[in-house]
């Protein structure tokens, strides 16, 4: 694969008082993972498993009570190399919206609700593009309408928009400058199903059109499904499976995925899901060992002694399990 961003044995915590205790959230606790050039990398988890902490990581984009414990981020733009923590702030700030772009969640609020759209484009966009005004306002037309977004909404509110169409727009903006590297939060979470479909496909084109890599996060393992080509599966702070999309669904290993995979709904499906006993824990008190083990139907008492690694089991195909790869690691 040509990596373009590698992430290795991340560790980034929250400084947290908690019941007038001082404590460390262990949100994103050593995670190593590639993205390759050109793919969509998808991570899901539920609520609270620190996605938004793990790209937030990946972006740069940290301020306290947040810090990076240890670990590495590199980047591979432009025929280059970057250590982003290696990096001053401002070095790293001039990757952002050149080479890297990052769709917040709920992200619409980038649009600025007093200005009309075309407004939004100038201030991110004009002073990188080194154009003219109406040169550049011809190169944000073209952009729209491969997009197939009329430019005439250039001159509407965001108001004036519905939320699917505010949320394309977004994704326009932020892949005006053909960024090599897109993040995206939760992008189709707030909107309804078809309309969650059309923003689906026009990720996808983007990805085909300007073959940029994407790291797409959501909690939504069917939206994962429609775009992703890699999944990564987050569970209380650590990487517990990656592997391509169709063999994460046809064959998941985890017991934690597994579980996901099954309460996804399925057409003419008129049994509720089976649910998973317990909560996710806290993230300042993680349990012993594996941390999935208070809810996991497969526990053996090594679980809840010792962490389960990360373990390539096929190629392109790791996961953290005892029951899967032995206790004798
Ligand atoms: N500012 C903060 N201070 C302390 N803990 C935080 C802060 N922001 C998030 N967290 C905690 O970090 C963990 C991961 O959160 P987050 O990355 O937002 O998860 P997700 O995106 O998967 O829902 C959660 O336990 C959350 O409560
Ligand atoms: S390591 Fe043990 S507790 Fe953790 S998921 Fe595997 S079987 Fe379950
Ligand atoms: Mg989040």
């Amino acid at each position: 694969m040509d990596a373009l961003v590698e992430i290795e044995n991340l560790k980034a915590y929250y400084r947290a008082f908690l019941y007038g205790v001082d404590r460390e959230v262990r949100a994103v606790d050593d995670i190593s993972l590639t993205i390759g050039r050109g793919e969509i990398y998808g991570v899901a988890g539920e609520s609270s498993s620190g996605k938004t902490t793990l790209i937030k990581t990946i972006a740069g984009a940290i301020r306290p009570p947040l810090r990076v414990v240890s670990g590495k981020v590199t980047f591979h733009f432009a025929g280059g190399t970057q250590d982003i923590y290696a990096m001053k702030p401002e070095q790293r700030m001039a990757l952002r919206w050149l080479h890297l772009s990052y769709i917040m969640q709920g992200s619409m609020n980038v649009l600025n609700p007093v200005r009309r759209i075309r407004h939004s484009f100038t201030d991110f966009a004009l002073r990188h593009m080194k154009l003219g005004r109406d040169q550049f306002f011809e190169k944000v037309a073209t952009h729209l309408q491969r997009l197939k977004l009329d430019p005439h909404l250039l001159d509407a509110y965001p108001h004036e928009l519905s939320g699917g169409m505010r949320q394309r727009m977004t994704i326009a903006l932020a892949t005006i400058l053909t960024p090599e590297f897109i993040i995206a939060d939760e992008p189709t979470t707030a909107l309804d199903v078809i309309v969650q479909r059309d923003v689906l496909s026009m990720i996808r084109e983007i990805q085909h059109e300007m073959g940029s890599s994407f790291l797409f996060v959501t909690h939504d393992m069917g939206v994962h499904a429609t775009v992703s080509d890699r999944i990564g599966i987050i569970y209380a702070g650590r990487l517990v499976e990656e592997a391509p999309t169709r063999k994460l669904f046809d064959m998941p290993l985890h017991p934690y995925t597994q579980h996901l995979v099954a309460s996804l709904p399925r057409i003419g499906d008129v049994q509720t899901r089976p649910s998973l006993e317990g909560r996710p824990p806290s993230l300042a008190t993680p349990p012993e060992g594996c941390r999935f083990h208070p809810r996991c139907p497969k526990r053996m008492d090594i679980c809840m002694q010792k962490v389960p690694p990360l373990i390539t089991v096929e190629p392109g195909r790791r996961v953290a399990c005892f029951a899967v790869t032995g206790d004798q690691v």
